[in-house]
């Protein structure tokens, strides 16, 4: 059994598997080798080939226990014909859609439209590189998706009127989770081992609104891939109330961001946890960084843990802090097995 799987399954603690967010992206020389030739990051995020070597690149480079397929969240909203534009220094900048379009939208025609996605995921899993490793497949939350989808963009400015129009934004979750199972079930059959749902901006909801825009849909997402038999990673980051997040939608893993106290989640809670370290960690110092990793590993020596970052690996980070993390937790793993 693969590290992550004996850590989800079998609630393995003597071994902490380590992969990271963002792991193939901008931090990589070989990675901003390609983006200079690909201008349209849409673009490249359809090229089967392409996936498939930057998706293998932190592989190449590291001892890490799994890939995470390069693809984005916006890969759905392109899916359903949404115009989806990544701007430099400005980031993702979506064209208008409408309820009735995804409502309407055929099914057939939203699998054709990410059909290089699924055959990637195919190319990456029969490489050798990951015989004896997790391939992670992805989706966003729907709050997420929702929150680019109607804004546009990341969540600023016009966020409160949107938000005021409670209806439509239940209208939009319900339809954006069909193609949201859809997106999940294609990647499965494509070879994905395990599924991770980015809830990036989970934290942006009420109190009163958590049920109906992050708990009930969510908990639809965790149980459509339990049902094919693989496991759910969520990371509703920044969410208040981790606990009852966990109690209600019964992810196999919780992925906390670097706001969360480990020593507080690690006493409350008994599923296995991944992450949370803050990745400008990974910007300071080589001692720093021993300390502030072994602070996890520590907190979580008698708990199923997986080692990530509470967020992305920013794209400022130097790739031998990377490789001195990933040696530091291959030592705690040594000394401990
Ligand atoms: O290695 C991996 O983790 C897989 C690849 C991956 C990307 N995006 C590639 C990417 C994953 C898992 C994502 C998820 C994603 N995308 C999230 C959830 C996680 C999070 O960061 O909160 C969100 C909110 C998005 C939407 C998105 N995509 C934004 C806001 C941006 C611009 C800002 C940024 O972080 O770069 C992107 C672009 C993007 N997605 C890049 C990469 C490597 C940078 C593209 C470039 O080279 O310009």
């Amino acid at each position: 059994m693969s590290p992550l799987q004996s850590v989800i399954y079998k609630k393995k603690k003597s071994i902490k598997p380590i992969w990271l967010m963002r792991q193939a992206g901008r931090y990589l020389p070989e990675f901003r080798k390609i983006r200079k030739k690909n201008a349209d990051f849409t673009k490249l995020c359809l090229n089967a080939q392409k996936i498939k070597e930057i998706t293998l690149q932190p592989i190449k480079r590291y001892d890490l226990d799994a890939a995470i397929i390069f693809s984005d969240i916006l890969m759905v909203p392109y899916g359903l014909d949404q115009s989806v534009k990544f701007k430099k220094n400005f980031g993702p900048s979506l064209g208008p859609i409408s309820l009735n379009q995804i409502k309407e939208y055929p099914k057939l025609q939203f699998k054709k439209n990410l059909d290089s996605i699924y055959k990637s995921i195919n190319l990456v899993k029969n490489d050798s590189l990951i015989s004896k490793k997790d391939l992670i497949g992805f989706v966003g939350g729907p709050w997420t998706l929702l929150i680019y989808m109607l804004n546009k963009n990341s969540p600023k400015k016009k966020l409160k009127k949107i938000l005021s129009d409670k209806p439509l934004i239940l209208d939009m979750i319900k339809y954006i989770s069909v193609f949201l199972e859809q997106h999940i079930k294609y990647q499965i059959k494509s070879g994905v081992d395990i599924i991770q749902i980015f809830d990036s901006w989970a934290g942006l909801v009420k109190e009163k609104d958590l049920e109906d825009f992050i708990y009930s849909p969510t908990k639809k997402l965790v149980k459509f891939t339990k049902s094919v038999n693989k496991p759910c990673i969520c990371f509703p980051r920044n969410i208040k109330n981790y606990y009852e997040y966990i109690k209600i939608v019964k992810p196999n893993v919780i992925s906390i961001d670097y706001n969360v106290n480990p020593e507080k989640i690690v006493k409350k809670i008994n599923i296995p946890v991944q992450g949370g370290m803050d990745p400008k960690v990974l910007l300071t110092n080589k001692k720093n960084l021993e300390k502030v990793a072994n602070h996890y590993l520590n907190i979580f020596e008698n708990h199923p843990y997986i080692f990530n970052l509470g967020h992305g690996v920013l794209p400022q980070t130097d790739p031998d802090m990377v490789d001195y993390l990933i040696k530091i937790i291959k030592k705690f793993n040594g000394k401990s097995s």
